[in-house]
């Protein structure tokens, strides 16, 4: 089959269509024939070398992807050859076919094309696990969402709205307007002012329950002065930074705090599937109605993936950037 391939590590030029192996459905597993996949920011850090695949993984970058099931293996239950699905992967999306857990797919809602849900599984079932198992906030409790116009942050406001949550979001000032729109209570200019500053006073000093900071180091400090008590910082990624000089631990003692560290990436099947299940009863009513949506911010065919990743990069992008894999297959009629 065709895949991009990451030709020796580096900048987005190393990305080239190149051939790999044709996959196949082992037990529980079924092979997904891909219109579309989706751009993450783990997928620049794998290319440069700096995020190797959790073992067993494939190698090929692209951690979602929609299509069709091409093929189902022993003892898979749920799936039939020729459903539309969307899934999680831990690699493998950008290519033609991939092999995928059977309990790791989600079936498209009706009236949504595999373009949108190409964008689904990694952002949403990370915001997700953030707000539902990593920490619990009760409704009615202030979030504090971290580059809540990015992939994760625009899933992680609609889903925080959904649940009842009083979303802030912080993000560049371009961006505040998307922010709001998705549900955000206040959409913070972090370069204008302290975020921190704000969740304080529009929560009578109370503060936010919970924290989802892809950031890291510099945010540190300011997440846990704005924390609730008995609140959770949930670690996403140290896009900021990753070594913080002169942290005062007793800062953390004072709000009897949480900090949670995730990658979903590296979890293991069984985990996966039980996140994907309770994913599927809370998303799929409100993706199908409309109260859950996919922000897309740009869509490429995937033999401009190097263009592709090079938006991202740039920091531009509100919401999500998707790969169309099969051009036939995804602006085939989409079933209402
Ligand atoms: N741990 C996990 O399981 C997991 C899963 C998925 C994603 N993630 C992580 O979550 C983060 C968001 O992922 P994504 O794919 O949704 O990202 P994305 O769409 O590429 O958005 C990233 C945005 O973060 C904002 N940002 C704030 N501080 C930044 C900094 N120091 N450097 C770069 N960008 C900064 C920028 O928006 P502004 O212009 O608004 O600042 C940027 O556009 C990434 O770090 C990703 O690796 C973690």
């Amino acid at each position: 089959m065709i895949a991009v391939l990451v030709e020796g590590f580096g900048g987005p030029e190393r990305l080239v269509l190149g051939r790999a192996p044709e996959p196949g459905a082992g037990p529980g597993e079924v092979v997904i024939r891909i219109a579309a996949t989706a751009v993450n920011r783990a997928d620049l850090l794998q290319r440069e070398g700096r995020y190797p695949p959790p073992a067993g993984a494939s190698d090929i970058l692209g951690l979602e992807a929609a299509g069709i099931v091409e093929t189902v293996g022993q003892g898979t239950r749920r799936l039939a050859v020729g459903d539309r699905v969307f899934a999680l992967l831990s690699g493998g999306g950008y290519a033609e076919r991939v092999t995928v857990p059977e309990a790791h797919c989600m079936r498209i809602p009706p009236g949504m094309s595999f373009v949108e849900a190409a964008a689904l599984a990694e952002a949403f079932l990370t915001a997700w696990q953030s707000l539902t198992r990593l920490a619990a906030p009760a409704a009615g409790d202030a979030v504090l969402i971290h580059a809540g116009a990015s992939g994760v942050g625009t899933a992680a406001l609609q889903i925080a709205r959904e649940l009842g949550l009083r979303p802030f979001a912080t993000c560049s000032s371009s961006k505040t307007d998307a922010c709001l729109a998705l549900g955000a209570e206040r959409a913070i200019d972090y370069r204008a002012g302290s975020f921190a500053d704000v969740v304080l006073e529009a929560t009578g000093g109370r503060g936010a329950s919970c924290v989802l900071d892809p950031v890291g180091a510099p945010y540190l400090a300011d997440d846990l002065r704005c924390l609730a008590m008995d609140g959770t910082i949930v670690l996403l990624a140290t896009m900021g930074g990753a070594r913080v000089d002169g942290f005062d631990l007793r800062a953390m003692m004072r709000k009897r705090a949480t900090l949670r560290a995730s990658t979903l990436r590296s979890r293991d099947a069984g985990y996966k599937s039980s996140l994907v299940t309770g994913f599927e009863d809370f998303a799929m009513p409100r993706l199908s109605d409309g109260r859950l949506r996919p922000v897309i911010h740009a869509v490429f065919p995937w033999s401009r993936a190097a263009d592709a990743h090079r938006l991202l990069e740039s920091g531009a992008t509100v919401g999500k950037i998707v790969l169309v894999v099969d051009a036939g297959l995804a602006q085939a009629p989409v079933p209402a």
